[in-house]
């Protein structure tokens, strides 16, 4: 899984001159702490000055909440205060999906596009159980970071249903990574911690610190909160778990969290082709000078893409430009359909280079393919230990995999094989590669959380303290529109908000009037009317792209959502 997509991106789309400058250790504070490494765990919030602009604290909190006896591990956090704001500004936490996503990363790169929606209140990020800089170590090679480049560079690639081979060599690589992990985690092995009930529980626990750090009392603390994707399932199993510790809660490109905890992963694609298929339109709308592959109509650019899969899949393209690839390398089909995926999530960010992939391949030449996939990338960067930019990918497996608690058994090839073609059905574009990052990889991994951390049911709630305020797009390549709504049927008295829009959450397209809807209800908690729908101003081919949307879009790597 050598994936570079933010990378890539961000070099190849030329986007320097929009981009605003990353921070920099060197334009702010010395004396402030740059690494959570440094920073003691503490049963208290003990805020110190981080990253120039933050202030950040590691909570101790019990691994069980019910069994102290467990032990305990670290969470960080880290803090954006509004200067602004007055003494009993609220702490909003935030959580960017995955499962996996790193919440300190989240503010550290899109500070500035929270910020607009928070209104006057504070920003918290936090990386979730077992992610980034909290623990526990879910590494499978235990002790090391960036595990990302430790496995089969083929461990979670798109299957190929046209293969004679390719869908018994997935389940069996799946079956390997968990037998290897399953006995680097054994049966006493604290990664069973790691799982969205747990990480709910510490949310409220930070709730109630914080408020106590006001003077205010524990009993009252409410959660403020923020997630997007997976961090809809966060939020719902929250409201299920504490429905009258609810402040606000938004939930952004709403997951079927009955599907979630079956384990299935298979209520995601629904839109997804619809999704992919708005390239065509867009592409055409936007014009010769802005779209690399753009024709006549957008008939004629699908013509031009489906036979640009079907040359793909019977003749891989050799990559060999050192100005792209470090060693001789091949693009298939798979790498396409692998990469394919993260398009439709952002498409002002990525649709523009789809095209110009498009435009090589067209002619054979798969240089920006390889880029975008990591194909051909030097041997040296592939085995990488830099834990400033840990990127692991077991977090994503252990929580999905402990929340699933083996629901969904696909423990015969046979059963594998009826999923793929449930997925493949629902979509010819991504279900090849969604079917590969998702629940197979759960298939041997035997690991299982405490009894009192397995979640049973449908999150649902029939009396949140303060009603949830639901936004889905009409077009979301991964959490369906449909999904929202059923979520939103499931918790009395919530709203759902609808973005006119294609992409993965509403922070895809900016739309000013969905950032003052959230506003709004971080204000004063008050919803918009039954039925709004809110247009975007951003639109592919005809739009900037932030550093924010940018780092939204590489924070949600294929698969994740
Ligand atoms: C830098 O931060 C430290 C610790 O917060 C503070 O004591 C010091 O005054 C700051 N220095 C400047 C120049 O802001
Ligand atoms: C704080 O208020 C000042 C003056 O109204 C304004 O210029 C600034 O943008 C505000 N900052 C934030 C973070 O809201
Ligand atoms: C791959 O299989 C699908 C479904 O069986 C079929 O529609 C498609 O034409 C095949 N593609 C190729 C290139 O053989
Ligand atoms: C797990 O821990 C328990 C209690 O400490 C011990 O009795 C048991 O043998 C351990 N099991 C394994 C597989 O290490
Ligand atoms: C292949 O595409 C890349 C990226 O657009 C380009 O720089 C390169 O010159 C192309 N190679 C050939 C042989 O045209
Ligand atoms: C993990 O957190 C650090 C800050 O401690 C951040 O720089 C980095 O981007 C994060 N890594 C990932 C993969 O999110
Ligand atoms: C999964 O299915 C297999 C074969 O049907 C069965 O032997 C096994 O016990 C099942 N596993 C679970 C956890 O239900
Ligand atoms: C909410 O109310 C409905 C209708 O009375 C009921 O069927 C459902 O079980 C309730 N849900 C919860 C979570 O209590």
């Amino acid at each position: 899984m050598r994936y570079t997509s933010a990378t890539a991106l961000a070099a190849l789309l030329s986007l320097s001159s929009t981009l605003a400058k990353p921070v920099s250790r060197s334009d702010y504070n010395q004396t402030d702490i740059w690494d959570f490494a440094l920073l003691k765990p503490s049963p208290e919030l003990q805020w110190t000055p981080c990253f120039g602009r933050f202030t950040c604290t590691i909570l101790e909190v019990p691994l069980d909440y019910s069994d102290v006896d467990a032990g305990t591990t670290g969470i960080a956090f880290i803090k954006w205060t509004n200067k602004n704001a007055s003494s009993n500004a609220q702490d909003i936490l935030v959580n960017p999906g995955g499962p996996g996503g790193s919440g300190v990363s989240l503010v550290l790169t899109a500070v500035s596009l929270l910020q607009e929606m928070a209104g006057l209140n504070n920003i918290v990020g936090f990386d979730p159980r077992g992610v980034n800089n909290s623990g526990p170590d879910l590494s499978c090679f235990p002790g090391r970071k960036n595990t990302i480049n430790l496995y089969d560079p083929d461990f979670g690639k798109a299957v190929d249903v046209n293969s004679s081979t390719s869908l018994a060599d997935t389940w069996a690589r799946a079956g390997s990574v968990g037998e290897w992990c399953s006995a680097v985690h054994g049966a006493n092995s604290s990664a069973k911690y790691a799982n969205t009930i747990a990480t709910a529980t510490d949310m409220l626990h930070y709730a109630e610190l914080a408020a106590e750090e006001k003077g205010e009392k524990k009993e009252d603390a409410k959660l403020w909160y923020y997630g997007a994707s997976y961090g809809t399932v966060l939020g719902s199993t929250f409201a299920t778990l504490f429905p009258d510790r609810i402040g606000r809660m938004i939930l952004d490109g709403v997951v079927d969290g009955e599907d979630y905890y079956q384990g299935k992963w298979a209520a995601n694609l629904p839109d997804s082709d619809a999704a992919i298929e708005s390239f065509f339109k867009y592409c055409y709308e936007g014009g010769e000078k802005a779209c690399a592959f753009w024709d006549e109509s957008p008939e004629a650019i699908e013509a031009r893409f489906t036979a640009v899969i079907e040359d793909l899949s019977v003749n891989p393209i050799t990559v060999t430009d050192p100005n792209f690839v470090q060693r001789p390398a091949i693009v298939t089909i798979t790498d396409f359909k692998t990469a394919l995926v993260s398009v439709p999530y952002s498409p002002s960010a990525y649709f523009p280079f789809l095209a110009q992939v498009l435009a090589g391949l067209e002619n054979r030449n798969g240089s920006l393919l390889a880029t975008f996939s990591g194909e051909g990338a030097r041997i040296d960067e592939c085995s990488t230990d830099d834990e400033s930019n840990a990127q692991q990918i077991e977090p994503r497996y252990y929580i999905a995999c402990n929340d699933a608690n083996d629901r969904f058994n696909l423990s015969t090839i046979e059963a594998w094989t009826e999923h793929v073609d449930t997925l493949v059905d629902e979509s010819k574009y991504l279900g090849e590669a969604w079917a590969a990052g998702t629940a197979i990889n759960c298939r041997s991994l035997k690991v299982y959380s405490p009894e009192s951390q397995i979640f049973t049911g449908v999150p649902s709630s029939n009396h949140t303290s303060t009603p949830i305020l639901f936004i889905g797009n009409t077009l979301d390549p991964v959490t369906p529109l449909r999904a929202a709504k059923k979520m939103s049927g499931l918790f009395a008295g919530s709203r759902l908000l609808t973005q006119n829009s294609v992409g993965h959450c509403s922070v895809a397209a900016t739309s000013s009037c969905t950032i003052g809807y959230m506003r709004k209800y971080f204000d004063d908690a008050s919803l918009p009317d039954e039925g709004t729908i809110c247009e975007a101003e951003q639109v592919p081919f005809k739009s900037d792209v932030t550093e924010a949307h940018l780092a939204i879009a590489g924070l949600r790597k294929r698969h994740h959502v």
